[in-house]
């Protein structure tokens, strides 16, 4: 049954040029049916460069108003367009103007994980794999990192130079690996190293092998001569790494590693939206944004994937 809708989804695509994009938070299924899988910078790149007229987006909302953003004259549509990032919703544009009122030589750091409507009132976006380098190519000094917490912390503690001020949003998934669920994994797999997502807390950081977005945990694995890992992000990714090093070991930290919004895009529902594509049924699936926030908050895009180079 997976695979004949795997060729069916193909069939479609083929027949309605549409490209899919997934993230590696996904289901191993609809990562194995996806054109393009990556972490949040390889896919705002990608979407730039697909010549498919509809890009189909197999992750949360925020990743497929990027596409959007970067892809204005294009049709941009949601497996899901209930899966939505809490983060992305954590910081309000009236934060943001008072830090602005407080500063003169200020910039605004987003986290890609926000809404187009943050990002229209920032001065550049990030993503976990380039925001230290993004972040040391600004001239400001004073950098306003929003929303999340600990990856603010993370690129602080590497950029000494610039003064922080940090909001308290959070990704929940990262926020509940602890440190004792760390420890736990270390006691039962003492030779294998630990991955972990910048996401994650400062302690748990701390005790990390090696630190990195999606897709360098993915690579730093593959790369290593080590052949047992400890993973501290979300559960997605066993996908990936095991499809990589079929030989190599994962292990989990605890069964908190879920997040309910990236699992709510299904092989079935790409079905239903290729198949549907065209009729009014589909019209909630696909990112509207305003004018004035396409013009606005395209410009801190761009800008990092200038800055990124
Ligand atoms: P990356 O894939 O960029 O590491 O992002 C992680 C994430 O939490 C996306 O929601
Ligand atoms: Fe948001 Fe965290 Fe889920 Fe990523 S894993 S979409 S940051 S809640």
């Amino acid at each position: 049954m997976e695979k004949e809708r795997a060729a069916q989804i193909k069939e479609l695509q083929k027949e309605k040029d549409v490209v899919i994009l997934a993230h590696y938070y996904v289901d191993g299924e609809v990562q194995e049916i996806a054109d393009y899988v990556g972490d949040s910078f390889y896919l705002s790149k990608i979407a730039t460069s697909v010549p498919q007229q509809t890009i189909l987006f197999a992750g949360v909302s925020f990743m497929g108003e990027s596409a959007k953003l970067l892809n204005p004259g294009k049709t941009v549509l949601m497996a899901d367009e209930c899966a939505d990032c809490p983060m992305a919703h954590m910081v309000t544009k009236e934060q943001i103007a008072e830090v602005r009122g407080e500063y003169d030589d200020l910039s605004v750091v987003c986290y890609v994980n926000s809404t187009a409507e943050i990002k229209s009132v920032s001065d550049v976006c990030v993503t976990s794999s380039n925001a230290v380098k993004v972040v040391s190519n600004i001239p400001e000094k004073n950098i306003f990192f929003v929303p999340d917490n600990n990856l603010g912390r993370y690129v602080a503690a590497k950029l000494p130079e610039k003064n922080f001020i940090f909001h308290d949003g959070f990704c929940h998934v990262h926020k509940s690996i602890e440190a004792a669920n760390v420890k736990a994994a270390k006691e039962l797999h003492p030779d294998a190293l630990v991955l972990t997502h910048p996401e994650c807390t400062e302690d748990v950081v701390a005790m990390s092998d090696f630190v990195g977005s999606t897709s360098e945990i993915i690579d730093f694995a593959t790369a290593s001569d080590c052949t047992k890992f400890i993973i501290c992000t979300e559960m997605g990714v066993f996908f990936e790494l095991q499809q990589k090093n079929p030989q190599k070991k994962f292990y989990s930290v605890g069964h908190r590693q879920f997040c309910p919004n990236m699992k709510r895009v299904t092989l079935e529902k790409v079905y239903d939206v290729l198949a549907g594509l065209g009729t009014e049924d589909m019209e909630d699936k696909r990112i509207e944004l305003s004018d004035e926030i396409m013009q606005r908050a395209a410009t801190p895009l761009w800008r990092m994937l200038e800055l990124a180079k």
